[in-house]
């Protein structure tokens, strides 16, 4: 590949010339660097050509990216047949159940790697596999900072499995079965049993959790090929869709489709209309903001919600609805999603293949199926995401409203507070701790800062008495994360957080709540005086181990929920604007 040539005749290197390592003599660092890759085999030819990255996120603890070698072997024959010459490299792999203290505590750190990589590597386009919860947000940030020619790679769902004659996926029915053990409705034995049936290979969860609400805001942000959020893991769908990525790296590098062209705030725009749509998670929420973040951008929630007053849910899957990811993708995957919600969309948002999104959704068949209804006929009216405000988060707050349950969502009651998750742990199945179906539960200390990384920890079991008598719902406030697999009437994100001394912070057993989802409310029912004598007397938990390393910087630089939990420095010095512009 010759070098490009930009409009004031400066010479940019290309390929294995891209990047030079530092010795003083660009000639001999580029002798160095090709004596050294051809001990590998390579040939001048080889080495000439247009030069494909592709990160391998495989992971021995990460089985959500367990086929990672066969997509890598297959975006490899793409950019093969496209002329170009395909290079794989590590970085971090995060499998949301094997971090601790929780995988979004990484997320961050992952993006550092994955700007960086890409930028001290010499590549001309890079192909990013990724699939598990954080991984494709970390992904998303680092190539936005890095801005060469990206396209997004998902590694798709796991398939479904059986459980004494009913279909079962990760992790929805993790959380259904568990909840039924707690309950005694189930023994030991089953529970066991079960937890071999719930994920029926490798793959991302099978449901509308996290992992597939990112990959379908992949598509939806035009940064993932056109029908590749859907296919499952083990497919040859899947595969097609690598190959067909791979020979796009090599396509978009010629003509220099970087990320500043699409992920625009119209692709921003499409996307949140999007999550409100799939009723995805809400960690979408907090991924797209430091998306847009990198780019810029703020994202606005009061016009995020306004949206979601007009975005019903058409998508019924798991969590919200009764399907899971491998019946969205027979249903025609996230196209038939999009094509339902043409009117809706920026259909001039440039997408990956160089092709407007309109004209991507002109290609796409419509056929009759169960998993994707109508606008006119959806199932949930409103979007899956309500964004509440009020004296308890006067910078607000979320619920998955479609996840919720309906009696709960106008809900005033008394607070039955945890400090923290050990609390939480220590005292939620005490046969004497005081509480009711009809109060709420607070969790305090969950937050970026409190815990650190806002675990998901906002989905707190029902108390182990309550969930024997029956009771399967109550309201729980926190301000920490939740699943995108669970469902339930809980509010999180609660900002600020109670670490940094928020209303939240305040809150004590005994006090009266009052949730308004109808008014997008939720407030905290202590006199002013009386608050004001609490927080004279608020004492900050001081972050623990923190004096060095990553948790040092992490402590130092994570910015609350609003701004996405990305790290200060990492954002642009500079905000070009906030999104959505429509509703402003
Ligand atoms: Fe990896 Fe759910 S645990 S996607």
């Amino acid at each position: 590949m010759t070098d490009k040539k930009t409009d004031d005749a400066v010479v940019v290197p290309t390929g294995l010339r891209k990047g030079l390592t530092n010795y003083g003599d660009t000639g001999f660092s580029l002798f160095l660097r090709k004596a050294f890759i051809k001990g590998a085999g390579y040939t001048d030819d080889a080495l000439d050509r247009t030069i494909v990255g592709i990160i391998n996120t495989g992971s021995g603890y990460n089985p959500c990216h367990g086929n990672a070698p066969q997509l890598i072997e297959a975006v490899k024959r793409g950019v093969m047949l496209a002329g170009g010459l395909a290079i794989d490299f590590p970085t971090i792999s995060i499998g949301e159940s094997f971090s601790t203290p929780t995988s979004m505590y990484l997320r961050n750190l992952m993006s550092m790697d994955t700007e960086e990589m890409i930028r001290a590597q010499p590549m001309d386009a890079v192909v990013l596999i990724g699939g598990c919860d954080k991984t494709v947000p970390a992904q998303l940030m680092g190539a936005a900072s890095a801005n060469i020619p990206t396209v997004q790679l998902i590694t798709g769902s796991m398939l479904t499995g059986g459980h004494r004659g009913v279909r079962v996926g990760a992790c929805t029915d993790c959380r259904r079965y568990w909840g039924q053990y707690r309950g005694q409705e189930i023994d030991e034995a089953e529970i066991v049993e079960v937890n071999s049936k719930l994920v029926a290979s490798v793959g991302t969860c099978s449901v509308m959790g996290t992992a597939s609400t990112m990959a379908c805001i992949g598509e939806a942000l035009g940064i993932v090929m056109p029908g590749g959020a859907t296919p499952p893991a083990v497919t040859s769908d899947r595969m097609r869709i690598a190959e067909l990525t791979g020979k796009q790296a090599v396509e978009m590098a010629r003509t220099g489709l970087t990320p500043d062209k699409i992920l625009t705030p119209k692709a921003f725009e499409n996307a949140l209309r999007v999550l409100l749509a799939i009723g995805g998670s809400t960690n979408g929420i907090v991924h797209l903001t430091a998306i847009a973040g990198r780019m810029g951008y703020d994202i606005d929630l009061e016009a995020f919600d306004r949206m979601s007053r007009e975005t019903p849910v058409l998508v019924d899957l798991k969590p919200s609805g009764q399907h899971y990811m491998e019946d969205l993708h027979r249903a025609g995957g996230l196209q038939t999603v999009l094509r339902e919600l043409r009117p809706l969309l920026h259909l001039d948002a440039l997408t990956v293949t160089g092709r407007t999104l309109g004209e991507e959704l002109d290609d796409v068949p419509a056929f009759t199926q169960d998993v994707v209804r109508s606008v006119k006929d959806p199932i949930y009216p409103y979007g899956g995401i309500a964004f509440l405000r009020g004296s308890l988060a006067p910078e607000g707050a979320i619920i998955k409203q479609s996840a919720a349950d309906a009696t709960l969502m106008e809900h005033e009651g008394r607070a039955v507070v945890f400090e923290n998750s050990e609390d939480l742990a220590r005292r939620l199945d005490d046969p004497d701790l005081d509480v009711n179906a009809d109060d709420i539960l607070v969790l305090k200390n969950i937050g970026p800062i409190g815990a650190p990384g806002m675990p998901e920890a906002g989905y707190l079991p029902i108390p182990k008495k309550l969930a024997r008598a029956g009771v399967k719902d109550m309201v729980r406030i926190s301000d920490g994360r939740m699943s995108g697999t669970a469902a339930g009437t809980i509010v999180l994100h609660v900002t600020p957080e109670a670490a940094l001394g928020g209303p939240l912070a305040l809150v004590q057993s005994g006090d009266r709540i009052r949730l308004s989802v109808s008014e997008r409310s939720i407030d905290l029912l202590v006199a002013e005086d009386e608050l004001e004598r609490r927080r004279a007397a608020l004492v900050l938990p001081t972050p623990k181990n923190a004096e060095r390393g990553y948790r040092k910087l992490f402590f130092e630089q994570i910015t609350q929920a609003d701004k996405g939990c990305d790290f200060d420095f990492l954002r642009p010095p500079t905000m070009q604007g906030r999104i959505p512009t429509r509703n402003d």
